[in-house]
């Protein structure tokens, strides 16, 4: 089986680079599966149905999200409705809206968020570790978007379910590492799949906006790069039909001009 994981979409750009070069993508590798990272995609803040349906129609099945999934209120009741496979992190409290794992029925997938640089959430280890130990996913491949900052807080991760998970790739930073392995006992992972967005940018957000942030410490208005341009970035995952443990993940990485 083959999964293909992709990085973050930022806004009407990253989700124009999706719809122009996913199908091919998909057709070029036979791809059965595609999850991809959603908290940008509108607007580079959260998810909007339109949106949503927007990736789903260019060939995403599962849009995995991270800090930005309450940036638009209205998508919140859409995410409690469990109308559409949106989910995110499973380590927010119990009670937030929404789900933290999915299940498609061929494959799982499971959102956690970190908490180094990120914000007071549940330990992401105690929740994925609860969840499995519950035998979700059991029999099946189960695939994680841990969405957090720091390439330790991701290794960690990744060991710690090395062997119990298909693969673990990292989210978040927009920048794609050149890190794929197969760790020890057969768990796929990658620090960071990187973004659907504009090359030319501070990662996806218009250099000028983020600069003027930097220089003055005044909090100005973040507008997405939507034009120009784009980077598509994503991983391939091929799974052992048998063990649904990893037996190959390679970057693959795309440009083109929006
Ligand atoms: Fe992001
Ligand atoms: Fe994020």
């Amino acid at each position: 089986m083959k999964v293909l994981m992709i990085g973050d979409v930022i806004a009407r750009g990253g989700r124009r680079t999706l719809s122009k070069l996913l199908p091919g993508i998909k057709e070029e590798f036979s791809i059965d599966y595609v999850i991809a990272q959603g908290e940008n995609s509108a607007g580079g803040f959260g998810h909007t149905l339109e949106t949503t349906h927007e990736m789903i129609e260019a060939g995403v099945d599962v849009i995995t999200s991270g800090n930005h999934v309450w940036d638009k209120k209205a998508f919140i009741e859409d995410l409690s409705k469990f109308t559409v496979p949106v989910i995110r992190p499973l380590n927010y409290p119990e009670i937030a809206p929404g789900r933290g794992a999915i299940d498609l029925g061929p494959i799982a997938v499971i959102n956690l968020i970190g908490r180094v640089y990120m914000g007071e959430f549940d330990s992401p280890f105690t929740q994925v570790d609860r969840l499995l130990s519950q035998g979700f996913g059991k029999g099946k491949p189960v695939f994680i978007d841990f969405h957090a900052e720091t390439t330790s807080e991701k290794a960690a991760m990744g060991w710690f379910l090395d062997g119990k998970i298909s693969a673990i790739v990292g989210t978040h930073t927009h920048v794609p590492t050149a890190d794929c392995k197969i760790l020890n006992k057969g768990t796929g992972f990658v620090s960071d799949l990187g973004m659907v967005g504009a090359i030319d940018s501070v990662i996806g957000i218009k250099s000028e906006d983020s600069l003027s942030r930097f220089l003055t410490g005044i909090p100005t208005r973040f507008n997405p790069v939507n034009e120009g341009r784009m980077m598509f970035c994503s991983v391939l995952i091929e799974v052992d039909e048998k063990t649904h443990l990893t037996t190959s993940i390679t970057r693959v990485d795309r440009e083109t001009f929006i």
